[in-house]
């Protein structure tokens, strides 16, 4: 595994992370496997948000904490606040600090160890922002903040109110979602992979210090369909066979040791619910590709170079 440290008082964090979208249906003893897999693989980052199952996914992980009290210790803990489903986004002060007193509850701990803001409230009130960050430091229930799907602009926004430094923006990023990487590639040529959705954040996160964590990295739309093994994907899923037949990582594993080579460090946050797959992700980070396997990889999902 590797590790870097974006948080001063944290200690540093496993670069691959497992995301808790998926995981409220798992039983007691799939959820024990899974989280005693993922730090056996040396993962120590694992990833919430107040919203997933409609709070199930941190009440199951809560109850495996209860069962085995060594496990909080071993781990970061990340969560998230700001969706309403369904009705709004809310970055209010009382809203921000609800969220994170549910989550508390639900995984029965007492602090988060990251909190991270969903996605942007449009009604978005940085001052307000600023004042719940206060408040959760000082009560001791949030040691660190960051942002989540949000561009330059936004954070720039947060920045000017929030004191507390934010390390972390959660993207939607993978070898079939790259326009975050491809509009590096194609700046000012009219063509559909030149278009930049996200402001430059690539280099925006970079000069800032700001890590990127890619969400949904096996995903090739919106978190219901893998892009492993489906025939419409099938030149880059031959790539990612042959090339980890070369590393000795399953495809899934290519695919995000393909993220883990940007080399502004990145935390891809994996969401699979079974052991081994678990296991053949953390191994990703054991490896780095060439520079020839990266740019092979990304030709083949049909990124053209001169
Ligand atoms: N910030 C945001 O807005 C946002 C949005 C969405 C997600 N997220 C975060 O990102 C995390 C990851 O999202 P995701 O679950 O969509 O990520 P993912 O790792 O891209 O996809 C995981 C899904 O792919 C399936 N899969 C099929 N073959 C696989 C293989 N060989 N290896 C691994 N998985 C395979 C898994 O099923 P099995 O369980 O059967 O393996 C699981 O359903 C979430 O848990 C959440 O923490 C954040």
């Amino acid at each position: 595994m590797k590790y870097i440290k974006p948080y001063e008082n944290l200690p540093e964090l496993s670069q691959v992370a497992l995301g808790c979208m998926r995981i409220a249906d798992m039983t007691d003893g799939e959820m024990d496997t899974y989280l005693n897999t993922a730090l056996e693989c040396g993962i120590n980052l694992f990833d919430h948000a107040d919203i997933y199952g409609r709070g199930k996914c941190e009440e199951v992980f809560g109850k495996a904490l209860a069962r085995d009290k060594s496990l909080r210790d071993k781990m970061i803990i990340q969560t998230k606040c700001s969706i309403v489903p369904g009705k709004m986004y809310d970055f209010s002060k009382e809203h921000i600090i609800s969220s994170v007193e549910g989550s508390l509850k639900r995984l029965g701990i007492e602090h988060i160890d990251i909190l991270l803001l969903h996605r942007p409230d449009l009604l978005m009130e940085p001052e307000e922002v600023a004042e719940a960050f206060d408040v959760l430091e000082k009560s001791g229930k949030v040691g660190n903040f960051g942002v989540s799907n949000h561009s330059p602009m936004q954070i720039e926004l947060l920045k000017k109110y929030v004191k507390q430094p934010l390390k972390i923006n959660q993207m939607r990023l993978s070898i079939a979602n790259a326009t975050m990487i491809s509009s590096g590639a194609n700046v000012n040529l009219c063509n559909n992979d030149g278009i930049n959705y996200d402001g430059y954040l690539r280099d925006y996160c970079r000069l800032n210090e700001i890590t990127i964590q890619p969400w949904s990295p096996l995903q090739q739309g919106f978190i219901k369909s893998c892009f492993l093994n489906e025939e419409k994907f099938s030149d880059i899923n031959k790539t990612l066979a042959e090339l980890g037949e070369k590393y000795g990582l399953t495809p899934a594993g290519m695919a995000i040791s393909w993220l883990l080579r940007l080399p502004e460090k990145t935390h891809p946050i994996v969401g699979t619910t079974k052991p081994d797959r678990v296991k053949a992700v953390a191994a990703a980070a054991d490896v780095t590709i060439s520079r020839e396997d990266w740019y092979r990889i990304y030709r083949e999902q049909g990124y053209p170079l001169p």
